[in-house]
């Protein structure tokens, strides 16, 4: 490859990488495999290698870069990014709503956007002709911290804007919210306490932290996201394309390749705002990252210039938020409890208080070092707080004046539940006793179960623990074995529920593999992980026979992880387990993947040219590429078929030339056919 067939190739498959990405990041939505993304990558990686010349900003390999900083510049931001008015009551959404009407003529018509309010770290994103070009915090809403170099690692915002749709303005100033979704923060801080380090106390700290890192490839390791709402100025946006609502600038938004979230509604009436406000609540634990309320904006941009905002807020939006997720109780104990995985934790227990719609009574301490540090103690009131699905956690103690405390908390010597002596690893407090321990055994059948995982209707904690505590259930694999007649001499069991909990169990035992993978509760292996395993190998035989290197080319997946994985299925307690599972009582499924089909044109490279009549040029492309062809934009001797539909242009010229052989549409659908690839 000369010089100038490299450049054009980096241009290609900057194009395609970026293409990917969107996909896959933006729009949840892959087409290849994972093996096909690293392939192109790598493949421009290692053109940039030998030609540094071709290196571009906007290149998908920079986005990690730069020196750590001494410290953030300030910047001050294109418009105020201010903030919202806001009220917990519908009265005050109705007199929001009333003011708006009076303001605009009691008979103009209105019509509202309502948006999930995310509880992320609010930032600038700066476009210049296309080109990301400069990141900055909220800071006092006037000036912000410019920290552009590790906006550029969240792979969710994009470094050039989409431009097939509508064309780049000269400036964008964007205004989104940067997240970490809760899968991702509770991996992030399990890691922390690891360490003995201190965890984050929720996502919204943990993305706002990693944004302040000086070293951005701290920033890399942290797992963000992004959703973009908003238009802060704009300038040189093509005439006629001006979005005029707030509905439109989501679309422009979306077109221009940014992440924008699939939530909200346009509404026009309190009501409706009411019941989006209601269903936004009862959705919040199972969105993946956290909200705290819902924002209603005024949908017509002309309305709201004339409206105006104060110094703090514009007048044309308000934020309806949720009860807040955080109480304040007492102490009544701190005991010690064993978790599937042998740490022992020391677990408040409090007296009951409802936060965000739940009675809580328990509340984590995380580890000794924890307990020590926020200085918690039998009888101490304090504040917990409740996030996503997380286990509610004490987040502080609330110090009263002249009263006289109790001892502080000492872990045991032994564990709680079997009595072998405890060990120390690291900050954690570990009964090594393994799945012998009643409890161990009784967190792994109650995390099988668990909603996520193999989803067992009537396996609740209380029956695992009972069923374990009864001897029904000494290994794990028992659960399958479960009758009716059994369960009939637990308390509290009768005909209808022993034979519900038994039918429950029979339903699981065909069970997805990426809910299998997360259910067997391997250290590291998250909801997201299990489904990138499951994603990646497609067979549980696949996954247990991988090794440490294999592993470790799932995305997200590091060394540390990898060992982790590997080392659980080489442990001969945890193989002969599985070997019992599988023998008869579970059946892995692997979901055919709708979009990653298959690898029946692996290795084979095509070049299209010219207008297809049964598929676009993008739909034809995407078909090839889902079955592992490459696509690629200029013929070349190692060009396996050039497809030319109707005007082909050039490179039907090329394929004579070098001989490569020519297909016609027909000849594309035949080629299918006998590759098996179905339409
Ligand atoms: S609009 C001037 N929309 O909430 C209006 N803000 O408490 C700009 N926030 O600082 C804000 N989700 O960071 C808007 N969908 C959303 C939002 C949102 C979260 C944040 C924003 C703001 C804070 C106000």
């Amino acid at each position: 490859m000369n010089r100038k067939q490299a450049e054009e190739r980096a241009r290609e498959l900057r194009a395609e990488i970026g293409r990917h990405a969107h996909l896959y990041h933006v729009l949840d939505a892959p087409a290849i495999s994972d093996e096909v993304y690293d392939r192109l990558f790598g493949e421009l990686r290692d053109l940039e290698n030998s030609y540094p010349e071709l290196i571009t900003d906007d290149s998908p390999t920079q986005r990690v870069g730069g020196e750590p900083l001494a410290a953030f510049e300030t910047v001050e931001h294109s418009a105020p990014m201010l903030s919202l008015d806001s009220g917990a009551e519908l009265a005050a959404v109705e007199r929001f709503d009333q003011r708006l009407r009076k303001a605009l003529g009691e008979d103009a018509a209105i019509r509202y956007v309502v948006e999930p309010k995310l509880d992320g770290a609010s930032v600038e994103l700066i476009y210049r002709d296309g080109l990301l070009a400069g990141a900055a915090t909220r800071g006092d809403g006037r000036r912000g911290e410019a920290i552009l170099e590790n906006v550029r690692t969240i792979p969710a915002v994009p470094l050039r804007l989409r431009t097939d749709e509508r064309p780049a303005p000269a400036l964008l100033a964007l205004r989104g919210e940067v997240i970490m979704q809760i899968d991702a923060f509770e991996r992030a801080n399990e890691r922390l306490l690891e360490q003995g380090k201190v965890p984050y106390s929720n996502p919204r700290n943990a993305a706002a932290g990693a944004l302040r890192q000086l070293d951005p490839r701290l920033t890399a390791r942290r797992p963000l996201d992004i959703y973009v709402y908003d238009i802060l100025a704009a300038e040189g946006v093509a005439e006629g394309t001006e979005p005029a609502s707030q509905w439109q600038v989501l679309e422009a938004l979306r077109a221009w390749g940014l992440r924008v979230n699939d939530l909200p509604k346009r509404v026009d009436s309190v009501a409706a705002i009411a019941e989006y406000h209601q269903r936004m609540m009862d959705a919040r634990d199972d969105i993946g990252y956290e909200i705290d309320g819902v924002v209603i904006k005024l949908d017509d941009l002309n309305a709201r210039e004339r409206l105006g905002s104060t110094s703090h807020h514009p007048r044309w939006a308000f934020a309806f938020k949720f009860p807040p997720r955080k109480e304040i109780t007492r102490v009544l104990e701190i005991v010690a409890s064993v978790g599937r995985t042998g740490v022992v934790t020391p677990v408040a227990m409090m007296r009951p208080v409802e936060i965000g719609g739940v009675t809580v009574s328990r509340a984590t301490l995380h580890n000794r070092e924890e307990v020590e540090r926020k200085d918690i103690r039998k009888g101490d009131r304090v504040r917990v707080q409740r996030a996503g699905d997380v286990i509610p956690q004490v987040v502080e103690r609330i110090p009263e004046k002249g009263k006289r405390r109790q001892k502080r908390f000492r872990m045991p010597a032994r564990c709680p539940s079997c009595r072998t002596p405890l060990v120390e690893r690291g900050p954690f407090t570990v009964c090594p006793n393994g799945l012998e321990c009643p409890a161990q055994l009784a967190g792994r059948l109650i995390h099988l179960g668990s909603r996520h995982a193999l989803d067992i209707e009537g396996l609740g904690d209380e029956t695992a623990k009972l069923l374990v505590q009864k001897e029904l259930v000494r290994h794990l694999p028992d659960l399958f074995e479960l009758r009716a007649e059994q369960l009939l001499e637990l308390d509290g069991f009768g005909e209808i529920s022993a034979n519900a909990l038994v039918e429950g169990i029979r339903k699981a035992s065909d069970a997805e593999l990426d809910r299998f993978l997360y259910g067997l509760g391997i250290p590291e292996v998250g909801r997201t992980v299990a489904r990138d395993l499951a994603r990646h190998f497609r067979s549980l035989e696949a996954i247990r026979g991988a090794g440490e290197e294999a592993l470790q080319e799932v995305p997200g997946i590091g060394p540390k992880m990898a060992e982790a994985i590997a080392g659980f299925f080489r442990e001969p307690g945890n193989a002969e387990i599985l070997d019992q599972l599988l023998d008869g009582r579970i059946t892995v499924i692997v979901p055919e993947a709708p979009a990653t089909t298959g690898s029946a044109l692996a290795g084979l490279k095509l070049v299209l040219t010219g207008g297809l009549e049964r598929l676009s040029r993008d739909q034809a492309k995407e078909l090839l590429e889902s079955h592992g062809a490459q696509v690629v934009g200029s013929v070349s001797k190692k060009t396996d078929y050039v497809v030319a539909g109707s005007d082909p242009g050039s490179k039907y010229d090329k394929a004579l030339e070098l001989g490569v052989e020519i297909l016609d549409e027909d000849g594309l659908f035949q080629l299918l056919a006998g590759r098996g690839v179905e339409l």
